[in-house]
């Protein structure tokens, strides 16, 4: 009877083994073919690199020079979306007889800006850098005076654009030389050739719709 009793327990106990068995085997099927959703709530939540940090990269720049770089091209990359998005919203909000002008122009230069967003993040990117992204993120550190959500008269809107890219121009210009001053050519360039040339010609087209017309 004993005996019975300790091969019954043997058999119950294998068979435990072989369902937990199956189990892991079918956990591990599933891992490989689910998805992981709703990682940023549970276990899988983390950071691979803290906004900050910069990892090595091919770049023959020393880290020092590099992690310069990155932080000058964020608050770049700050200031430039928001005059970005400062374009779309004087696109939908301007009035007056210039209207169509307006709402065309701004739409052009905010095109502008978002290529200009994108080749500085890369830069950050390449840097070894991690590039700032979310709205929150670039509300705390654009240096560029946060606009009222209601309609502003058209002079307004471009007296607020011109003092946006007048920020960004000096803010280039002055960033471009630091990164030469490093050696680091390509984030010089970056500011000069993209963003500073791009800022320019942008505002010299606002300005000219704030000169007084003069009756010939
Ligand atoms: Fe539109």
């Amino acid at each position: 009877m004993a005996t019975q009793k300790k091969t019954s327990g043997k058999t119950g106990n294998k068979s435990v083994v072989n369902a937990a068995q199956k189990d892991t085997a079918k956990d591990a099927q599933q891992q490989a073919t689910e998805p992981t959703l709703h990682q940023q709530v549970g276990r899988g939540s983390h950071e691979t690199q803290r906004f900050g940090e910069i990892v090595s990269r091919p770049h023959g720049l020393d880290t020092k020079v590099a992690k310069a770089s990155v932080t000058a091209l964020n608050q770049v990359l700050a200031d430039t979306i928001t005059l970005r998005d400062m374009y779309k919203k004087h696109h939908w909000q301007v009035v007056g007889p210039t209207f169509n002008q307006l709402h065309l122009m701004y739409d052009k230069h905010f095109e502008g800006q978002a290529a200009l967003v994108d080749v500085i993040a890369e830069r950050i990117q390449v840097l070894g850098g991690i590039s700032l992204a979310m709205a929150a993120d670039i509300a705390e550190e654009t240096k560029i005076p946060r606009p009222p959500r209601g309609r502003e008269p058209a002079a307004v809107q471009l007296s607020r654009l011109i003092d946006a890219h007048t920020l960004i121009i000096k803010e280039a210009r002055e960033l471009a030389e630091k990164a030469s001053d490093a050696g680091d050519s390509g984030t010089d360039d970056l500011l000069v050739s993209d963003v500073l040339r791009t800022n320019e010609l942008q505002v010299w087209f606002l300005s000219e719709h704030l000169v007084a017309a003069s009756p010939v």
